[in-house]
């Protein structure tokens, strides 16, 4: 199996000589999915931005799609975030003034041309929309959505590009159980496709529909199943 996420040694803290993260050897196979586990405010969402390349402030290294993120320019680094990686963030962030589809279609706005094919995307952000039953709401305007619509608009939006690596930080937080279950269903067939996803997650449940499931406890990463 092939890594598509290598993490080594990686420390983080915000303050001197108070670390959040210790010394932690993690990775994420291609074709898996990992659930993420941990009480509030012991690093998980730090842990997640920093694979993501949204934090470039650490000790270690940090290998994602086999780029060392240390040695990528900020260009280079939004090329990585943009095409090989999907957030789905705490809170879900929708901009105002474009609709849901334009919000959707964002991320391939910046594709080099010659990776752009419209009929493709396009057939892409229905078939995803319409699994995640957020089909009729693509002409609206985000603010008139409920907290759990947003959330799969956010989903969608992670995987339009169809990225290597899905990262979703609580993504079933604002959502029921049947959409969240349906959320990640979906994950699921996009670990069957080969891309790696880590799903940062306190819900028991949500987190027993991963085959891998690590906790995050007082810096450090142990696996738990
Ligand atoms: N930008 C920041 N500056 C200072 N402290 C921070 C910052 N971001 C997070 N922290 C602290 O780091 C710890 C871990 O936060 P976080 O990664 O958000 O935890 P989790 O997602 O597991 O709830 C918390 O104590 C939080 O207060
Ligand atoms: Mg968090």
């Amino acid at each position: 199996m092939s890594k598509v996420v290598n993490v080594k040694h990686l420390s983080k803290g915000f303050e001197k000589n108070k670390f959040i993260l210790k010394d932690i050897d993690f990775s994420l196979e291609k074709g898996s999915m990992t659930a993420l586990i941990g009480a509030s405010g012991e690093g998980k969402t730090t842990f997640l931005n920093l694979i993501g390349s949204l934090d470039n402030s650490y000790s270690g290294q940090i290998i994602v799609a086999g780029q060392d993120l240390s040695l990528c320019n900020d260009k280079k680094l939004s090329h990585l975030r943009n095409t090989k990686i999907g957030f789905v963030l705490q809170e879900p962030i929708l901009i105002q003034r474009l609709s849901v589809e334009q919000n959707i279609l964002l991320p391939t706005v910046y594709l080099p041309s010659k990776a752009k094919n419209k009929t493709k995307i396009i057939s892409r952000m229905h078939k995803l929309a319409q699994y995640l039953d957020i089909d009729s709401l693509l002409p609206r305007d985000p603010n008139t959505l409920s907290g759990g619509q947003k959330q799969r608009v956010v989903a969608v939006r992670a995987l339009i590009n169809d990225p290597e690596i899905v990262l979703a930080d609580e993504p079933t937080g604002s959502l029921d159980e049947k959409n969240a279950k349906t959320i990640i269903r979906l994950f699921k067939k996009i670990k069957d496709e080969g891309k790696a996803i880590l799903t940062v997650t306190h819900d028991k449940e949500v987190a027993a529909l991963h085959e891998n499931i690590f906790r995050l406890s007082n810096g450090k990463i142990t696996k738990v199943n």
